[in-house]
C-alpha cells in the first residue's frame, strides 16, 4: 500500500475516535487509582510469562482498541509491581499523583524538545521558573541554576563531569590523559550511581574513595580529611567530595556544613546527593538537617521519589552553571541560534542542551509544573512531614517490642529493623546493639519473603555492618498512617508463622 492510498483514519485517530479512546483511559486510570490497593503489590509473575503471552513479532496491521485495552487488563496488568500501591514500602517509593499524571499526558501531547531556547520557550522558561520555586522551598533560593534531568544518576553524573572540568589541569580536548589520577570522596552508604559515574567518565571505578562513617551511619569528616591529605601525598588530584543527605540503606544525613568547610579549604567540588531526602528540606521543622547543602557546588533533588512527581523527575542544582556549560556545551553549526546563552553568556535564557547529556529534552517541566501548582508549598510540606510523622511512631513501636531491633537511627521516613527473637533490650538500652556475625539472617529474609507473599505489603532489605536489615521507607502520597500500623501487625505475624 501507498502512502497515498492509507485511509485517513490510518493515519491516526480522528478527533471522534480520539475523544472516545481519551475517555476510557482516563477511565481506566480513574479506576485504577481508586483500587491500586486492591492489586498485589508485587508482581506475582514468573520471568518470561508477559513474553510468552506477547506474539514475537509486532502486528502487520492495527491491533482494535478493544484487544489492546484487554491485552493491557489481561497480560501486561498481571506483570507490574505496584508502585503507586500505598503499602509499597520497598527501596524508595514514588507517586503518580492525579496531578503528575495529567501534567504527563499534556506534556505528551505538546511533544515539544527544549533543546535550545527557540525550540521551545515555554519548555525553557518554565523549567527555569520550577525549578527556582522549589529551591526557594527547599532553602535553596540562592542557588543559580537548576536543570531538570531524568535521574539522579544522570544528576550525578553532570555533576561529577562538571567537577572534573573544574579539576585546573584538566584539558577537555585530551581528556583524561590531561591529568593524573583522580579521586572522589563519598561515604561507604554513598549510592552506587558515584561509581558508575566515575566510570563512565573515564576516572574508573578506584576513583571513588569510600569514607567510612561514624555510628548513626554519616560520613566522618575527619575520616575523609585524612584520605584527602594520604591522597594529596601521594600525588593524586581531589575532584568531588559527594556527601548525601537521604542515604538509600538508612536514609543517614551527611554532616553537609563541616564537609563544605572540608571542600572549601581543599579547593576541591561537593556535591549533595539529596535524591530522596531532599524532599524533607520542605518540611520547616527538618530543614536544619540539611544546613550547609546550600553551599555546595551541585545538590541533585528528585521530585519523582518523594515529592508525587511521577517518573522521570531528577532536579540538579548548582553555584556553579559556568562549569556545566564548559563540560557539556558543544554545539554544531545546525543548532547556532541567535538568542540563548551560546551566543548571551549565562544572562541570557538557557540553552538546556549545554549543561547536560541530553540534546532532545522533553517537557519535564510542565509536569512538574502541574504538580507544585496543584499542591503548592503547605500541603506538600504537610504530606512530607506526615510520612516522617509516621515512620517516627513506627520506630517508637519497634524499640518497644523486646523481639524486634532497629538497626539506625530514623532521621527521615525510612526505618531499618530486625527480627531477634529472645535476645531482649540490649545491656546499655540502647538499641543500636553490635551482635557478632548475623545469626538473625535467615530469620529475616524468611520474614520478609513470608509478608511480602501476601501481597498486600512490600518490604525491601538492606545489609548494615554485615547484617541482614529489612527496611521500611514510606512516600507514597496514598499511605495512610493505618498502612504503617496494618503493616507492622503484618511484620509481627510474619515473624510468629517463620519463628
Ligand atoms: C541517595 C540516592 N541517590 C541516587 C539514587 C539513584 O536514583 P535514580 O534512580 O533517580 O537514578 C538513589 C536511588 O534510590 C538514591 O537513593
Amino acid at each position: 500500500m501507498s502512502r497515498n492510498e492509507l485511509p485517513n483514519d490510518l493515519l491516526d485517530l480522528d478527533s471522534d475516535e480520539f475523544r472516545r479512546r481519551g475517555r476510557d483511559v482516563m477511565e481506566w486510570i480513574t479506576n485504577y487509582l481508586e483500587s491500586t490497593r486492591d492489586y498485589p503489590v508485587l508482581s506475582r509473575s514468573q520471568p518470561g510469562d508477559l513474553s510468552e503471552a506477547l506474539p514475537p513479532s509486532g502486528p502487520e496491521t492495527p491491533v482494535a482498541w478493544e484487544e489492546l485495552l484487554r491485552d493491557l487488563d489481561e497480560k501486561i496488568i498481571p506483570a507490574m509491581t505496584h508502585w503507586n500501591h500505598p503499602r509499597f514500602f520497598a527501596y524508595f517509593a514514588n507517586t503518580g499523583s492525579a496531578a503528575g499524571i495529567l501534567g504527563a499526558a499534556l506534556a505528551t501531547a505538546l511533544n515539544s524538545n527544549g533543546m535550545l531556547w527557540r525550540t521551545s520557550p515555554a519548555a525553557t522558561e518554565l523549567e527555569t521558573r520550577v525549578t527556582r520555586w522549589l529551591a526557594e522551598w527547599l532553602g535553596l533560593g540562592d542557588m543559580p541554576f537548576g536543570i531538570i534531568n531524568d535521574t539522579a544518576s544522570t544528576s550525578s553524573l553532570v555533576a561529577l563531569a562538571a567537577a572534573r572540568e573544574a579539576v585546573p589541569a584538566y584539558d577537555r580536548q585530551q581528556g583524561m590523559r590531561s591529568v593524573g589520577v583522580l579521586r572522589i570522596y563519598a561515604s561507604e552508604q554513598a549510592h552506587s550511581s558515584v561509581d558508575k559515574a566515575a566510570a563512565i567518565l573515564g576516572m574508573g571505578l578506584d576513583a571513588v574513595r569510600r569514607i567510612d562513617t561514624r555510628a548513626d551511619f554519616s560520613l566522618d569528616p575527619a575520616a575523609l580529611q585524612k584520605a584527602i591529605d594520604e591522597d594529596r601525598a601521594a600525588g593524586v588530584t581531589p575532584v568531588c567530595i559527594v556527601a548525601t543527605t537521604g542515604t538509600t540503606s538508612t536514609t543517614s544525613i551527611d554532616p553537609v556544613a563541616e564537609i563544605a568547610e572540608i571542600a572549601q579549604r581543599e579547593s576541591v567540588w561537593l556535591h549533595v546527593d539529596a535524591a530522596y531526602g531532599g524532599a524533607a528540606a520542605i518540611v520547616p521543622r527538618l530543614r536544619e538537617r540539611f544546613r550547609g547543602w546550600e553551599t555546595a557546588d551541585s545538590v541533585v533533588v528528585n521530585p519523582h521519589k518523594w515529592l508525587f512527581t511521577p517518573m522521570c523527575c531528577s532536579v540538579l542544582y548548582s553555584n556553579r552553571p559556568a562549569m556545566l556549560q564548559e563540560a557539556f556545551s558543544l554545539v554544531p553549526e545546525y543548532l547556532r541560534s541567535d538568542v540563548g546563552d551560546d551566543r548571551g553568556g549565562l544572562d541570557a535564557p538557557v540553552d538546556y542542551m549545554n549543561y547536560g547529556v541530553q540534546l532532545g529534552r522533553p517537557f519535564r517541566a510542565l509536569t512538574l509544573w502541574m504538580v507544585l501548582s496543584s499542591y503548592g508549598r503547605q500541603v506538600m510540606s504537610t504530606l512530607v512531614d506526615n510520612h516522617v510523622c509516621w515512620v517516627e511512631e513506627l520506630a517508637a513501636l519497634i524499640d518497644a517490642d523486646p523481639d524486634f531491633e532497629r538497626l539506625a537511627p530514623t532521621p527521615l521516613s525510612t526505618v531499618c529493623f530486625r527480627y531477634h527473637p529472645g535476645v531482649g533490650p540490649t545491656e546499655d538500652g540502647s538499641s543500636l546493639s553490635e551482635v557478632d556475625g548475623d545469626p538473625w539472617a535467615d530469620l529475616n529474609e524468611q520474614l520478609m519473603g513470608a509478608v511480602n507473599a501476601e501481597g498486600t505489603t512490600f518490604l525491601s532489605h538492606t545489609r548494615l555492618r554485615g547484617r541482614l536489615s529489612l527496611r521500611l521507607a514510606v512516600g507514597n502520597l496514598r499511605t495512610t498512617r493505618e498502612d504503617l500500623h496494618t503493616a507492622w501487625e503484618q511484620v509481627r505475624g510474619a515473624a510468629v508463622r517463620v519463628s
